[in-house]
């Protein structure tokens, strides 16, 4: 939001609340903060990148694909904008 190359945890937090509801929830609390920020290996204390953002988004895409992949009829049409 104030253009800087990454984000400190409080922003991510916003970020997340404003745009991703279903994280939001997780990381609401230290320890479900704890597990997204090791999900996208954030390293303690080091502030959140791009990539350490699209791990996350690889990670949630993968874990929301394995689990509709087991519904027959269920198509993925992936589109990145
Ligand atoms: C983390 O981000 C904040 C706000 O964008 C910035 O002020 C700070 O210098 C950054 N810290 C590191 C370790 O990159
Ligand atoms: C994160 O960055 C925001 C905006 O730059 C700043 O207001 C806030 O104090 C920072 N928080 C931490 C924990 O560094």
């Amino acid at each position: 939001a104030d253009n800087g190359p990454t984000l400190n945890t409080t922003q991510f937090q916003t970020l997340v609340s404003n745009q991703m509801p279903a994280i939001a929830k997780t990381v609401e609390n230290e320890e479900g903060l704890g597990q997204v920020l090791q999900q996208m290996e954030v390293q303690d204390g080091q502030n959140i990148s791009f990539e350490n953002f699209w791990n996350l988004i690889n990670k949630q895409a993968g874990q929301l694909f394995s689990t509709s992949h087991k519904e027959k009829g269920i198509k993925c049409h992936c589109l990145l904008q």
